[in-house]
């Protein structure tokens, strides 16, 4: 066996996944030679052999300098958890057109122009190219109202408005500032669904309620059964298939027997004990270390491995191992 195998961890704030997380791989781990610990970095050097096999990399979407080593070491033959090149492509806009060209359905969907701009930009000389004025009627007379306006990137349910007349979308867009926004049919549900998605193929469906308390949002009491439990691992895993997320929770707005994706950008979930509960937590831990020896031990190759054009570039092969010999 070559080398001891070692898998990085990179986290935020969030308490309860870390540490049982890591305690878990390392006991799984022993008798294959995996290892897992908190990553530490500082300054990273373009050629510097990596430390890690794998990295779970739950914060580079905050952390800027991670995502920069992120990128260098999945190049030089790390396994990155998600991909940090895609992670930092993919918006919810994109994601809207994907899933209609994969037959899954999505609330009608309108990417808008931005409310504000650097201050370099000259609303006369440098915005040629935008209709003006935006012809608000049209936009709405395609989403329907009440509409969502809510940023294209983001998540937390920051800047996420319910607007129910085009003078309420005009001041909810009024404060949009440099984001960019995407304007979407409101889905009166009468049913929800977010699936914790794990390797692409673990798809757990758990009843959701959106409307309660940050904590209390998973129902545990009412699980997801039947053709709903079906349709939803089946869209699931559609989406996170084609987009190649290894973590990853989609929601689904059920309406009328139609399960509408909500939000699948979610490549960092939540994995918090208090809020997914205790039995799917479990599973959780279990599929994520399954996940990371495998990679760790190369019996899985990243779903991104090689789909990048540079790829074609550099010398193949297990390029992890040859700088740790
Ligand atoms: N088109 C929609 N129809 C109904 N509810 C929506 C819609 N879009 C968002 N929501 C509600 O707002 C919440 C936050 O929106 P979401 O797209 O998940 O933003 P974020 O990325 O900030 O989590 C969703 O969980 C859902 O409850
Ligand atoms: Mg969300």
């Amino acid at each position: 066996m070559a080398g001891k195998k070692v898998v990085g961890l990179l986290v935020g704030r969030e308490n309860t996944f870390p540490g049982p997380f890591l305690d878990m791989v390392n006991q799984r781990g022993a008798d294959v030679g995996v290892t897992a610990e908190l990553a530490v970095f500082g300054g990273t050097s373009e050629l510097e052999p990596p430390r890690h096999a794998v990295i779970v990399d739950r914060i580079s979407h905050e952390i800027p300098y991670y995502r920069a080593h992120l990128k260098s070491a999945a190049l030089l033959g790390t396994a990155v958890i998600n991909d940090p090149f895609w992670w930092e492509a993919d918006e919810k806009f994109f994601e809207c057109t994907l899933a209609r060209k994969l037959g899954v359905a999505v609330p009608k969907t309108v990417v808008l122009p931005n409310k504000d701009y650097i201050p370099d930009i000259d609303h006369q000389k440098s915005l040629r190219n935008l209709k003006y004025p935006m012809d608000w009627e049209r936009i709405v007379a395609y989403t329907g109202l009440p509409a969502v306006l809510k940023p294209n990137t983001g998540g937390g349910w920051k800047d996420v408005y319910i607007v129910h007349s085009i003078d309420q979308l005009l001041s909810a867009f009024d404060q949009t500032g440099k984001k960019t926004m995407i304007l979407q049919e409101f889905i009166d549900w009468d049913d929800y669904v977010r699936c914790i998605c794990i390797g692409r193929t673990n798809i757990m469906p758990l009843r959701y309620n959106p409307r309660a308390p940050f904590e209390e949002r998973y129902v545990i009491s009412q699980p997801v059964e039947g053709p709903l439990h079906e349709h939803a691992i089946r869209d699931a895993g559609t989406l996170v298939e084609a987009l190649g997320y290894d973590m990853d929770t989609v929601e689904f707005a059920v309406k009328d027997g139609v399960l509408y994706a909500i939000d699948f950008l979610n490549p960092a979930p939540d994995f918090d004990n208090f809020s997914i509960k205790e039995d799917n937590f479990r599973w959780v831990l279990e599929k994520m270390t399954d996940l990371v020896i495998a990679y760790a031990l190369g019996d899985k190759t990243p779903p991104w491995r090689d789909e990048h054009r540079w790829w074609k570039h550099v010398e193949k092969g297990p390029t992890h191992d040859a700088l740790r010999a």
